[in-house]
């Protein structure tokens, strides 16, 4: 089989993609209720979560408009280093929202006390934060960012964007005490895209009762109604719901402490194969991405022929992203990739600076 090591869409699971093409009921039956039941108490685990997963038909970008729409009234923090995140500021902005940007240079981490300092001074009802920065490949400390902010202004709702990461990575929600954790089916899931997942604390839903305006398609207090009674306020994206409730099966079959080491090992696999091609990695130790490894191109590699000479060989990287291109590549090492793969990529990648 190919190998795509791009970070999302991902390659999925035969079977799981098989589990689509399942015959469609009404989605307002018994039937369906209990598969969607399952899927978001099943879902819970990946988020070491008690609190509610809420499903939407759209991708991630969709609960990165929920969040900020449903959780603020006026004042949001975004701390952004890195694309996605400076997407999500863009996201506050123009749901009306008074964001005010945290900027941290993109190869370095968002740092927690800088974080606090902010908070302290600025009177924010939330702050977004991106855990695996996808554009740069930096994991943000988002545990100790999340404790700095509650020394210091304990009602600030905590709102993580973990679309590249969630379930390749450890994030306790509940232990870390996040308010709003949301991701994407088509990263480290590894499912088709088109579907997002969001866990939602009880506090959360608290402070959207106070919030006007929350729009209707994106209401989680609306989704929250319907959930409750094991359905969607809208049509769900069924067949994705079909192939979520055999991929978390998968998961949990695969089991997440040795799923997050499967991925850590990759990442280890492909730091050490850069640090021995004279090749350096863009994030910082100790902050390095566990499902996408963004390497600094030293080497002048021609990447989109890097990228022919490996796509004859049914495999492919990612170039840089946005200003980033071609000063960098990245290779992702998520969902289905094992740790084989990585190898016969590496090789193959040896083969090609060999010429
Ligand atoms: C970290 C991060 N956040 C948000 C997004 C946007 O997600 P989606 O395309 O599912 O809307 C992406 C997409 O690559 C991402 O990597």
């Amino acid at each position: 089989m190919s190998r795509m090591f791009v970070p999302g869409p991902v390659d999925v699971d035969d079977e799981v993609l098989q589990a689509q093409a399942q015959p469609m009921i009404p989605h307002r039956s018994k039937e369906f209720e209990e598969i969607f039941r399952r899927v978001s108490e099943k879902a819970q685990q990946l988020f070491f979560t008690r609190y509610r997963v809420l499903l939407s038909a759209s991708s991630g970008t969709g609960f990165q408009e929920a969040a900020v729409r449903n959780l603020v009234n006026k004042k949001v923090l975004s701390c952004v280093n890195g694309a996605f995140a400076d997407r999500w500021y863009d996201v506050a902005v123009s749901n009306g929202k008074k964001a005010q940007k945290l900027a941290f240079e993109w190869d370095e981490p968002v740092d927690p006390g800088r974080v606090a300092a902010a908070v302290k001074a600025g009177g924010f009802e939330a702050l977004t934060i991106v855990h695996n920065e996808t554009s740069t490949g930096m994991q943000n400390p988002v545990k100790e960012v999340a404790s700095a902010v509650r020394a210091v202004a304990p009602d600030t709702l905590i709102l993580v964007d973990a679309v590249s990461s969630l379930s390749g990575a450890k994030i306790e929600m509940d232990a870390w005490g996040l308010d709003m954790v949301l991701t994407s089916s088509q990263k480290a899931i590894a499912l088709p895209p088109g579907l997002a997942l969001a866990a939602v604390s009880d506090r959360a839903l608290e402070k959207a009762k106070t919030v006007e305006n929350r729009g209707w398609y994106f209401d989680l207090l609306l989704m929250e109604k319907h959930r409750l009674k094991d359905s969607s306020p809208a049509t769900p994206a069924m067949s994705l719901i079909f192939a979520l409730d055999r991929q978390l099966d998968r998961i949990l079959a695969e089991g997440l402490e040795k799923r997050f080491a499967r991925h850590s090992a990759m990442a280890k696999r492909v730091q050490e194969w850069a640090d021995a091609h004279d090749l350096s990695m863009y994030a910082p130790e100790g902050y390095r991405s566990q499902t996408v490894t963004t390497v600094k191109n030293e080497r002048n590699i021609d990447l989109s022929d890097l990228n022919t000479f490996l796509k004859q060989r049914g495999m492919r990287i990612a170039n840089g992203y946005g200003p980033l291109k071609n000063i960098t590549f990245r290779i992702a090492h998520m969902g289905e990739i094992q740790m084989g793969d990585v190898d016969t990529l590496l090789e193959a990648m040896e083969e090609y600076l060999q010429k």
